[in-house]
């Protein structure tokens, strides 16, 4: 079969990876990459890390308001797939690269497959939100990675095409975890990203870039003094987004004279062995969530809602939003409990699940 996936943003690096492995064993795949991330470090490092094959076609659409993105990318990719006329095209996740890649296809008549179907925040401001339910409607399989989501599909009348099939970021941890002890080790680790002083268990991790809280003066000046005031040492991988924010509203320089270690992003080996090794992780990110599940550190949501509520049930993750309070007496006194895992992200095998099934599609 011949097979298109589109992908573009950081995320969508990290749960391509062991898919395409998996497709390229049976399938010829032509790979996307429309270029909503650009920046060495939110894009080609991925590849280079994880063996990702060169894409086929480099958009370079690069930033912009979400209607002027999408459209150029949906342009962009309505031409690729003019050309290149394959039996399936392949999206991931939530994001406009997902959004675009999926309403090209489907206008044109090729089959639409989903890899993160399903799920919800149920709240309809958050652009991934509107992604995901548009993606999800155009699409023909819809590889969901777990059971809460093949559930809300059912509510939202879709049940054609779900598979359940455990989750793709799972799978990414299992195959790369060992491979960053061995290539870098977190002594390594500190030294490379200049964190003098830093130990295993002693720094907390933050990650920060949803819209809903950097375009928000108030609630980006609650979260960055929650985290000020708590005198952890917070190491902080800055979304470039979240660093022109931060500029935007004065209030860079003071972070940077505080306990927050501002580092650049950091490739999935490093954040992998980062995760692993903090304290707590603060963060927004849907991905980080599950990882700090993954590897057994409790996680600080900084939303007021979740689609990963397996991590909330099994008391992993604990929802804070902007709130300072909320956000300091959690840094204190969250923990976990390891023996309440319920590990509902199947069994690191969804790569191979999915392949299966758009072999015998
Ligand atoms: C996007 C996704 C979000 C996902 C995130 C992963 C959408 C609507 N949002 O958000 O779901 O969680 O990616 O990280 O698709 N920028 C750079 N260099 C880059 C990329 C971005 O400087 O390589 C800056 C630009 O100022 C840009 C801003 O970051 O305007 C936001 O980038 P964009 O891709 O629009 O959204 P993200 O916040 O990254
Ligand atoms: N990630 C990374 N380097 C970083 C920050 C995040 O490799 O500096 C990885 C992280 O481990 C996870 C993914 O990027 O696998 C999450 O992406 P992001 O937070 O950008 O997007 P989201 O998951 O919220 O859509």
């Amino acid at each position: 079969m011949k097979i298109l996936t589109v992908v573009g943003a950081r995320p969508q690096f990290i749960k391509l990876a062991p898919v395409s492995k998996e497709l390229r064993k049976n399938h010829d795949e032509i790979l996307v990459d429309t270029g909503q991330h650009y920046d060495y470090e939110m894009n080609k490092i991925f590849f280079e890390q994880l063996n990702i094959p060169k894409p086929d076609y480099y958009l370079g659409v690069g930033s912009g308001n979400h209607g002027h993105q999408t459209g150029e990318m949906l342009k962009k990719i309505e031409d690729v797939l003019l050309n290149e006329k394959p039996d399936l095209l392949i999206v991931y996740g939530d994001t406009n690269s997902t959004l675009a890649g999926a309403l090209a296809a489907s206008k044109l008549h090729i089959k639409v497959a989903h890899i993160e179907a399903g799920l919800r925040s149920f709240d309809r401001r958050m652009p991934e939100e509107l992604n995901r339910i548009t993606t999800d409607h155009l699409s023909d399989l819809l590889f969901v990675p777990t059971k809460t989501g093949v559930d809300n599909l059912k509510v939202e009348g879709v049940s054609k095409g779900v598979y359940l099939t455990g989750d793709v970021m799972y799978d990414a941890v299992l195959n790369n975890l060992e491979i960053a002890e061995n290539k870098i080790g977190v002594s390594k680790l500190f030294d490379d990203l200049g964190l003098k002083n830093h130990e295993c268990k002693q720094y907390m991790l933050a990650t920060i870039h949803r819209a809903e809280n950097t375009n928000d003066k108030e609630k980006l000046t609650n979260i960055f003094e929650a985290m000020m005031e708590s005198n952890e040492n917070i190491v902080l991988p800055l979304h470039p987004r979240t660093e022109k924010y931060l500029k935007e509203y004065g209030l860079y320089d003071k972070v940077q004279k505080s306990n927050i270690t501002i580092i650049k992003p950091v490739g999935y080996l490093e954040m992998l062995l980062l995760e692993k090794y903090a304290k707590k992780i603060l963060t927004d990110s849907g991905g980080v969530q599950k990882e700090a599940y993954f590897v057994d550190v409790p996680c600080i949501t900084l939303r007021e809602n979740t689609e990963w509520i397996e991590t909330l049930e099994d008391g992993y993750n604990v929802l804070v939003g902007s709130n300072k309070d909320e956000i300091l007496k959690n840094i204190k006194e969250f923990e976990i409990n390891k023996n309440s895992k319920t590990n509902r992200f199947g069994d690191g095998n969804a790569s191979k699940v999915i392949a299966e099934i758009i072999s015998r599609y």
